[in-house]
């Protein structure tokens, strides 16, 4: 309450060493029980935001489905805080190619399609998935992670359709990713190594690294139930209403 840089506020510094006030403090001390810190001044929750791309899956008792991802694209943006609005603007212009050959921030060369020009919406790689059976929404999903979210999302569906695993198993097993450049499959660290040998014979190239995508999936069966996955690569969660 009192802290701050005394150039800026009324400093109080002889009151909170006074005899007075120090005696003042004691009276509520408990040497047996220690005091929650809501007792001592009013808490305001604090939102947790994360720093980077959100993804989030929802699917209602009608089976209305939503994907959304939204991003800030960088760590806090652009840096700049709208004035009156409270929220940091994006710095989706990396997402532009600056000239053709150079590399973005995620690593990703692009050409002259996608260089930057009036008017011009750049490229993005969020893919915010619903995929459908016999009309109806089957599978909800998507990630963030730059230029690794349509990796991960094509491989949580190919896992689940292709390879008949469980949500769970589809969304939190090892996942690869390449992008042409840098000249590197990333694999995460689980990834199988027999697989890795196999192919690194055929001249493919591997650099382990940590956590591809963090999906959120939500799968229907054909009764409408819904198995809904966060990835456990984060702290993401499931919620049911
Ligand atoms: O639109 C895109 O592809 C990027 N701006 C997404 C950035 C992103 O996912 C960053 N966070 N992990």
């Amino acid at each position: 309450k009192f802290m701050g840089d005394p150039d800026f506020i009324e400093d109080k510094t002889q009151m909170l060493i006074s005899e007075e006030y120090l005696k003042n403090r004691w009276r509520n001390f408990s040497f047996e029980k220690a005091t929650p810190s809501a007792e001592v001044g009013k808490i305001i929750a604090q939102p947790k935001e994360s720093n980077e791309t959100t993804h989030i899956s929802i699917i209602d008792k009608f089976g209305n489905a939503v994907a959304v991802t939204t991003t800030l694209n960088g760590l806090y943006g652009s840096k700049v805080v709208v004035k009156g609005g409270g929220y940091f603007l994006n710095n989706e212009m990396d997402d532009f190619s600056v000239k053709p050959g150079v590399p973005n921030m995620f690593g990703a060369v692009g050409g002259e399609a996608n260089k930057i020009e009036p008017n011009k919406r750049m490229l993005s790689s969020m893919t915010p998935t619903i995929v459908l059976k016999n009309g109806k929404p089957y599978i909800v999903v998507g990630t963030p992670g730059g230029t690794t979210i349509p990796t991960s999302v094509y491989q949580s569906i190919v896992n689940v359709i292709d390879f008949k695993m469980t949500p769970s198993s589809a969304v939190n097993s090892a996942k690869f990713h390449h992008q042409w450049l840098p000249e590197v499959v990333f694999v995460e660290k689980n990834f199988p190594e027999n697989t890795l040998k196999i192919l690194e014979q055929k001249n493919y190239k591997f650099e382990k690294r940590g956590g591809i995508g963090r999906t959120e999936m939500i799968v229907i069966d054909e009764k409408g139930n819904a198995t809904a996955v966060a990835d456990s690569r984060g702290d993401d969660s499931v919620a049911v209403e």
